[in-house]
Order: C-alpha cells, then structure tokens, then sequence
C-alpha cells in the first residue's frame, strides 16, 4: 500500500518508520498540510496520513477519491477537520487514534495551571538576568481550591485524578458522566454550576456545533473573578477576543492555552523569523498572565510510539480495533 504521509515533521518520520516495515507499506512524507493547495501530491497513493491542522474537506475528499484514494488514517485523536459524512459518501475509509495518551494532555494541562500559578515562565527569565526579586511571582496552593473539568473522557478523566491528587475540589460536567470518576471522589455538576464554583475551569471536550466558543463573553460573565481558563482541547471552544476583554477586566486572572482557533496558519512551524500576520494572537502574547504553548500537549515520547503503531496498525489492517473505537468513516 503506498501512503503519503501529510504535515510530517521529522519526529513523526522516525517513529513511523520504526513501526513500518517497508514490504507492507511505502511511505512518502511530505512536510506540508494535507489541503487543496497540495492535493495534486496524492497522485498514485492508496492512502493518506494526515494530522489536527490538515483540510480535509468534502472537495478534498471529493478529488481523493478521484485520484484513488481509499483510506486516511489520522495521527490524532480529534477529528474535526475531516468531513466524516463526505467521507462515508465518497467510500472512504477514516481512522484516528483515539487514545495514544491521554495522560500526555492531562499533564500538559497541569502544567500550564503550574506554570501560571507559580509563575515559572516569568522566574525563569528573571534569575537568567540576576534578578531575584519575588515581588509580582505569588502564588497560591492548588490544595482545598475547586477545578472545573468540563469533558470527561479519556483526557478529561486523566486530568481529573491527577488534581484530585493535588487536594482539589473536582468538579465535572460532561454529557455522559463517568461513575468511575464519581467513585473517586469526583462531583458531576451543571455547566452553570461550574462556571460559578470553579477557581480553574479546564476545557477536554471535542469541538463541535455545541462546543464552539463555549468560553465567550456570556459563560465568562458567570465566572469567578480572577478566574483560571486552560484550553488544551481546540482553539475554537475559546471566543479569543472576548477572552482578551476578560484578561483587560481582570474576570479571567490567568490563561493557559496549547491551542489556538487560528493555529493551523502558526502552529508546528518556526515562525521566529517572521511577522506573525494575527493581531489577536500577537495581543495574547503580550499579557504576563497568559502561556500559550504549539500545540505540545500529545507531544511526549509515549504518545508518538503509539500514534505511529497505531496509525500503521490502522493502514495495514484496514480495520477497526475490537470495540470499532477506531473507525470513525
Ligand atoms: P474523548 O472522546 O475521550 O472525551 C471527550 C468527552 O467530551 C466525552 O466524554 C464526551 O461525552 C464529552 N463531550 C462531548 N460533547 C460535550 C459537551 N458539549 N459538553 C461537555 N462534554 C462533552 O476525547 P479525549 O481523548 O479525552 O480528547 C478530548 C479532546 O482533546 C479532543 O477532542 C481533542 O480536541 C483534544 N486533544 C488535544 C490534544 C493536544 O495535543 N492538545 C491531543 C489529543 C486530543
């Protein structure tokens, strides 16, 4: 079967070729997005291999098929850039991976709650430059304050046990409940209740038509003031300029996001030497409680092995695991 392999960064070439043998697969890898711009580039593949920023849209899927193509396997969890139903007409099969690491995203997320609370991407830079003043670096204790999990899958569930590690008040809201978090101590609340009792609220749902810009200027109105948002789901869930409006107010006191709903034209290239051509993002960038991160938080050395086992796992067989969890289309 030969597959061309879309938005492949060197990283993700090594370790799909250390799961691929070449006699079953032949892989071409290409560095950029799967889009209309580079559709040409599927000519004489059976497959496609594409990854969160890559277009994949019912014309896109429309000329796969014409050129052939019968299969994508997505490196990732989410799958709201690929028109499923155009998939499922034009006969094309779609798989993701639904769990390579959950806990690789939940400790992302933990970690930009760490980084935020405690400061640590301002210290760094002040005992860099010999400055160890404290003023402006407090804290608080993450034990006895109240976390707002809103998703509680896979990622959701993860990042739920780890701060209720931490002595927090775990509150959740999803639209299946899980009675496992329940058991462990977990509340399951409304969303009303949530953006009210929560000092940190942590988005882990998928973003859909119910989901899109659930943090707006309305959800965030109903918040604690100073209150902790952090995204390491989809940059859409987040309304980015009335979350801006929030940060000028002091209605959210800390931000933390690994993504961004404009990413797919910044994220996962050195844009350092460039003028990044987004106002609203630039903006973001310059306030001290704000960390934004590229989309790093699957970004774990775990998670990799099993994207690209499973990725290869999915072309080979052409099928889905026993529960069917990984055939989407
Ligand atoms: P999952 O499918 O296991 O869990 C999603 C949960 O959200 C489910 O329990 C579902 O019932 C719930 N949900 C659906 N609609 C909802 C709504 N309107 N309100 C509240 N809950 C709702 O997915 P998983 O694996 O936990 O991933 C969550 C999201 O994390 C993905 O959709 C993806 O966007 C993002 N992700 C981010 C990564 C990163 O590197 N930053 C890597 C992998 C996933």
């Amino acid at each position: 079967m030969k597959v061309a392999v879309f938005s492949c960064k060197p990283y993700d070439k090594r370790t799909l070729a250390t799961f691929t043998n070449e006699a079953d697969l032949s892989m071409t890898y290409f560095e950029s997005r799967l889009s209309m711009e580079t559709i040409s580039l599927v000519k004489g593949f059976d497959a496609v291999s594409c990854f969160v920023n890559d277009d994949v849209n019912a014309e896109v899927i429309r000329l796969l098929k014409q050129q052939g193509v019968n299969t994508i396997a997505l490196r990732c969890a989410g799958f709201n850039n690929v028109d499923l139903e155009a998939a499922k007409a034009e006969g094309i099969k779609v798989f993701h991976v639904p769990d390579y690491s959950p806990t690789s995203v939940a400790e992302h997320a933990v970690a930009l709650i760490m980084t935020l609370n405690r400061k640590t991407h301002r210290a760094y830079h002040r005992v860099k430059e010999g400055n160890f003043a404290l003023e402006g670096l407090m804290g608080f204790n993450l034990a006895g304050k109240t976390v707002g999990c809103i998703g509680t899958g896979r990622i959701g569930a993860a990042f739920c046990r780890i701060m209720k590690g931490f002595g927090c008040r775990v509150l959740c809201y999803d639209l299946s409940p899980s009675q496992a978090l329940i058991d462990h101590g977990c509340e399951y609340i409304t969303l009303e209740e949530i953006y009210q009792q929560s000092d940190i609220i942590s988005l882990h749902c998928p973003l859909n038509a119910s989901t899109h810009h659930l943090i707006n200027k309305h959800s965030l109105d109903k918040m604690k003031d100073g209150v902790m948002i952090i995204n390491t789901s989809r940059g859409a869930l987040v309304h980015a300029q009335e979350a801006i409006d929030a940060l000028y107010t002091g209605k959210i006191g800390y931000l933390g996001l690994d993504v961004y709903e404009q990413e797919n034209k910044i994220f996962f290239e050195d844009m350092s030497s460039h003028i990044i051509q987004d106002s609203v993002f630039q903006l973001m960038l310059t306030f001290p409680n704000v960390v934004v991160t590229g989309h790093q938080g699957y970004f774990t050395i775990e998670a990799l092995n099993h994207i690209a086992q499973t990725t290869v796992d999915n072309l080979l067989h052409h099928q889905s695991d026993s529960s069917g969890a990984r055939q989407l289309a």
